[in-house]
């Protein structure tokens, strides 16, 4: 039975303002989401899904109508937004195999907690069209599964998707995103320390709140396009760096001001909330060279920049939060098992 996983991520920089072409920095991390696929001979999808959330949920869907178990202790929301997204990678995988008919049997395990700025919906996607392509017998590369993961997100999100969380997933490590640009980029292993307030945002929400906040204020357009400056700033920091050695302190002080500045940029587009505010202020209270809100926010996870364990200490006492850990960075993406 083909199974595949695929990496969560942290943005260091650029979330949101990534929508409207300018670049960002996200960062794969080791919580990753497992997904394995046995075709069917009829054309259902069956969707079998443990640890979806810290709570987990299991789902049987076909077609269009997604039927969530009634015992579920997850918000109805979230799980129809974590099968929409499965019914559209289904969708992707099976035009990639020219096989429209095919039915899969899917089992999903992910440590990535749902729609908290982690990634989970991309790294689910990845995963999903990897293993279900391969059931079918085609192969596709890293960057084929990111443009049908891609392709997904844009689907179920109403065009408002970025190709951010898609690529970084597929291809693991940091990577730059610039529109329909992507690359991978060769940094040094980055501290990132999370906070999680066992919340979640709405992605599409927030996504079309920032577009009429531009579309009502020419000085949210600007804010948007700071925030660019900001990525741009990040960029030269990590390109003068060694990516074999350490991050220096400098550069951890540089990156972290910078994180700090994106931070406030996306509270002002109205996208942050107050556990995040409160755990960006713990993490910065505790020592931490920067934090922000990652993701599209609303709730959900922050990302520190911290070596010491200071950081993660004082979150896991911060009454927002419900779980603080080290995010190492992936340096694989999509890997098969
Ligand atoms: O919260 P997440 O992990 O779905 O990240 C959303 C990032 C946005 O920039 C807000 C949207 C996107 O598709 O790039």
């Amino acid at each position: 039975m083909p199974t595949s996983t695929a990496p969560g991520k942290v943005y260091l920089f650029g979330e949101h303002a990534v929508v409207y072409g300018e670049p960002a920095i996200p960062c794969a991390v080791e919580r990753r989401a497992t997904v394995s696929v046995e075709e069917r001979a009829d054309d259902r999808v069956v969707v079998e899904a443990a640890d979806l959330t810290l709570d987990g949920f299991t789902v049987t869907f076909d077609g269009s109508t997604a039927d969530a178990d009634p015992e579920l202790d997850v918000p109805t929301r979230l799980v129809q937004s974590a099968t929409g997204y499965v019914e559209e990678a289904v969708a992707q995988a099976r035009a990639a195999a020219e096989a429209p008919e095919a039915g899969f049997e899917l089992t999903i395990e992910s440590e990535i907690p749902l729609g908290a700025g982690l990634g989970s919906s991309a790294a689910v996607a990845v995963a999903a069209i990897d293993a279900a392509t391969r059931a079918l017998g085609v192969t596709l590369s890293r960057e084929e599964i990111a443009e049908y993961a891609y392709q997904t997100e844009r689907a179920v999100q109403d065009g408002g998707a970025s190709r951010a969380d898609t690529f970084c997933s597929a291809m693991g490590g940091a990577v730059r995103v610039e529109g329909s640009e992507t690359q991978r980029l060769d940094t040094p292993p980055l501290p990132f320390v999370v906070g999680f307030d066992g919340g979640a945002g709405d992605t599409g929400k927030l996504v079309a709140g920032v577009s009429a906040l531009q579309e009502r204020h020419g000085f949210a357009a600007d804010t948007v396009q700071a925030i660019g400056d900001v990525v741009r700033s990040g960029e030269r920091l990590l390109a003068d760096a060694s990516p074999e050695a350490e991050p220096s302190p400098d550069l951890l002080k540089g990156l972290g001001e910078l994180m700090d500045f994106d931070h406030g940029l996306l509270s002002a587009l109205g996208v942050s909330a107050r556990s995040l505010d409160a755990m960006v202020w713990a993490a910065r209270d505790a020592g931490a060279h920067g934090a922000k809100l990652t993701g599209a926010g609303g709730g959900g996870c922050i990302v520190a920049l911290d070596p010491t364990g200071e950081t993660a200490r004082a979150l896991r006492y911060a009454p927002d939060c419900v779980d603080a850990f080290r995010a190492e960075l992936a340096t694989e993406g999509v890997v098969r098992t």
